[in-house]
């Protein structure tokens, strides 16, 4: 039996760990083989590379573009070769959080090339895509209000992250980039309004999922 691959995506503070958490849950109680994960940082390797990354560095240098854009794909292709084909082979559901599309919103709202883009993603994936992909959608203004609050919750440390206006505009790009690529695979992707109560967006998510599910012979109630 193969597996299903399902991948969740949006800006941050759309609520991704939130739905997946909720989804894995409700998965493990109808007792299916599951294996959770993320993007930057699946593996033991790919955590070293998720903290390069995404800690600012104590030099204030910072990554160069294409540079950024390397270590992404290296963590994919440690990933999909360490964790996402392995469980796919073994007939389980892979979950995983942010994947090829937050790589093309933000690297592409960064400024990286398409082309670039379609030419590490043959490389490293090499066809391999999510069956489903659940795209959490938003206004970024709106989410970040939301993060902020994350923050505040993690302590004083993070209390001072405000996000300014330059920010802001950034990620109301990679935003309408998601927003691109949902109406270019629409197949693939179920755009998802993520403004709405916890509970209605997993319901929602699961009306996509389900069905999918049931499709590969999974179980759904
Ligand atoms: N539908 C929702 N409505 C209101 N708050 C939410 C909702 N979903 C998540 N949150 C809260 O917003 C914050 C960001 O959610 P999180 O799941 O961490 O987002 P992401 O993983 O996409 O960055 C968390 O504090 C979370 O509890
Ligand atoms: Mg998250």
């Amino acid at each position: 039996m193969q597996g299903v691959f399902i991948t969740i995506e949006g800006v941050e503070g759309s609520g991704k760990s939130t739905q997946l958490l909720r989804l894995s849950e409700r998965l493990r109680r109808l007792g299916h083989p599951l294996t959770v994960s993320k993007e930057p940082g699946g593996t033991f390797l790919g955590r070293e590379l998720r903290r390069l990354l995404l800690e600012r560095h104590a030099s204030g240098e910072t990554w160069c573009p294409d540079a950024e854009l390397l270590l992404f794909y290296a963590d994919r292709a440690q990933h999909l070769e360490k964790v996402i084909r392995p469980a796919l082979a073994e007939g389980k559901i892979v979950l995983v959080d942010r994947f090829e599309d937050s790589t093309r919103a933000y690297q592409g709202a960064s400024g990286v090339a398409e082309s670039a883009l379609d030419r590490l993603s043959d490389l490293v994936l090499k066809g391999l895509r999510p069956q489903l992909t659940v795209l959490l959608d938003m206004d970024p203004e709106v989410s970040l209000q939301r993060v902020e609050v994350r923050n505040l919750s993690l302590g004083a440390e993070f209390a001072e992250t405000r996000f300014d206006e330059a920010e802001l505009d950034f990620h109301r790009r990679v935003r309408n980039r998601f927003l691109v690529i949902a109406k270019n695979h629409p197949n693939r992707v179920a755009l998802i309004p993520a403004r709405d109560p916890v509970a209605q967006v997993e319901a929602t998510i699961w009306a996509r999922v389900a069905p999918l599910l049931r499709s590969a012979g999974f179980g759904v109630d």
